[in-house]
């Protein structure tokens, strides 16, 4: 079962070869996606030798892959984690039954609603960064991106078998859906804010992939645990996929850290845009940004549909069958940082309705272990600053901090506070232009930009002057 079936068209682990409907309705897709790929995916390079991992098993050691291909064919496919036969539902009214094989009826609508708010966020990403190809610090850079970017093709071949497999005639209407929201797009902008978004520049980029790519960790680890079988074994296997793309956030800023800090050394100045860096105050700034429009992707506070997912067995919590409680949470409380006027206030309220929260809980502590390792960086350089995550309710649009106007270390402002000071805490139009100045091209095998550091090592033990994409 783990071995991946590439003989076939569609590469698989799902027995698509006994599957004649699913096959065809696949096989016609294919070329949607194709054709979606050359419009609005990476700009360039489709024609280029790009040294890429391809999944060939779905263990552990399923990485094990790395060759040269070109972008249009890559071998996206249909891979889900081995199934465990004693499965059970483990949380919510169902729990201790078998986990569905098939879609509960009663649910259709929910989970239907679940799997395409997921799929429309992976090639939203490969269109929000699309034009950042022309730009790249250096060939590790490139390599990582395009690697990135057909991952989040793959992330939304998941999802579309999904669809397909077991929604009918819906799942196939969604699934074309899908390749025709743009982001950004005003008349059929992608689903979720975050995702309409540019990402204009590579600080934006490893922001990104730090920061929104790990709300994507928490959704599917949410995921991961649905009662409905199929949901949760592709989830389990793209969040193996997932990892690198965190990687190549924490790695990207922890180099543009570095270089700074080398910069700010070097030449006796905080002001390291004078030596054509990226100044830490600066980077706070985007983080600030990324982080806070990263929050709102985990929704309201106090939320009944969040309620509903999990009572109905469909989206647990982050590692739920670790947690050693009753999961039915009819009786717990969880307490929430909230606003009682002007005061933040924390207070208990029903565990059910707080789940989003709970699951930004888990989201924020991961995210400050990257920051932290940031910071021990900083102070190896024997520099005094740090960078820090602004307060939850710093710069948000979605939930109980919507409405108020808070500065990063959690202060309420009235609206003349926060217009004197939003340009010390957030990305200007000067910010971005010094930024876009700085993106020029660097494709000299083993090169890197000005602003940024070297990674420690190459990808798959391979040097760092590697030639990771062939652009002869
Ligand atoms: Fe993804
Ligand atoms: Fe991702």
């Amino acid at each position: 079962m783990a071995a991946i079936d590439y003989v076939e068209k569609i590469p698989n682990n799902v027995s698509l070869a006994t599957d004649r409907r699913l096959m065809r309705a696949l096989e016609d897709w294919q070329p949607k996606f194709l054709h979606w790929w050359r419009e609005v995916g990476p700009d360039g390079f489709q024609t280029k030798d790009v040294y890429l991992r391809t999944a060939i098993s779905v263990d552990a050691q399923g990485w094990a892959h790395f060759d040269y291909i070109r972008m249009p064919e890559y071998r996206w496919g249909v891979f889900l984690a081995e199934p465990d036969p004693g499965r059970l539902v483990s949380f919510g009214a169902h729990k201790g039954s078998p986990a569905w094989q098939d879609v509960p009826g009663e649910y259709r609508g929910v989970l239907r609603r679940l799997v395409v708010t997921q799929g429309d966020t992976e090639p939203a990403s490969v269109e929000q960064q699309r034009h950042l190809g022309r730009t790249c610090p250096s060939l590790y850079d490139l390599r990582n991106l395009f690697q990135v970017n057909v991952e989040e093709g793959r992330h939304l071949w998941a999802m579309v078998y999904l669809l397909q497999a077991y929604f009918g005639r819906d799942g196939r209407e969604e699934a074309e859906a899908l390749l025709q929201r743009r982001s950004g797009d005003p008349d059929r902008p992608r689903i979720l804010g975050a995702f309409n978004e540019r990402t204009p520049d590579w600080l934006s980029f490893y922001m990104f992939t730090y920061f929104t790519d790990r709300d994507g960790k928490y959704q599917l680890a949410a995921l991961a645990e649905s009662g409905f079988d199929p949901l949760a074994r592709t989830c389990r296997f793209m969040l193996t996929e997932e990892a690198h793309h965190m990687f190549v956030g924490e790695t990207g800023i922890g180099r543009i850290v570095q270089r700074s800090c080398e910069l700010m050394r070097e030449h006796r100045t905080d002001d390291v845009r004078k030596h054509g860096g990226i100044d830490l105050h600066t980077i706070q700034k985007y983080l600030n940004f990324h982080y806070s429009v990263s929050l709102d992707l985990f929704g309201s506070e106090i939320s009944t549909n969040a309620a509903n997912f999990y009572t109905a067995g469909l989206k647990g919590r982050f590692e739920e069958t670790k947690k050693a409680d009753d999961h039915v949470l009819k009786e717990a409380t969880y307490p929430i940082t909230q606003l009682d006027g002007e005061r933040i206030v924390v207070r208990e309220e029903p565990a059910l309705v707080t789940l989003n929260e709970r699951l930004r809980d888990d989201y924020v502590a991961d995210c400050q272990r990257g920051v932290d390792r940031w910071n021990q960086a900083i102070r190896r350089h024997g520099i005094d600053l740090e960078l820090r995550l602004p307060h939850r309710g710093f710069h948000r649009a979605i939930g109980a901090f919507a409405d108020v106007r808070m500065s990063p270390d959690g202060r309420i402002l009235s609206e003349a506070a926060w217009d004197a000071s939003r340009r010390e805490w957030l990305p200007t139009e000067e910010d971005a232009a010094y930024i876009q100045s700085l993106m020029k091209p660097v494709v000299e095998p083993g090169r890197f930009a000005n602003w940024i550091a070297a990674p420690a090592r190459g990808i798959n033990g391979q040097p760092i002057d590697f030639e990771y994409v062939r652009l002869e």
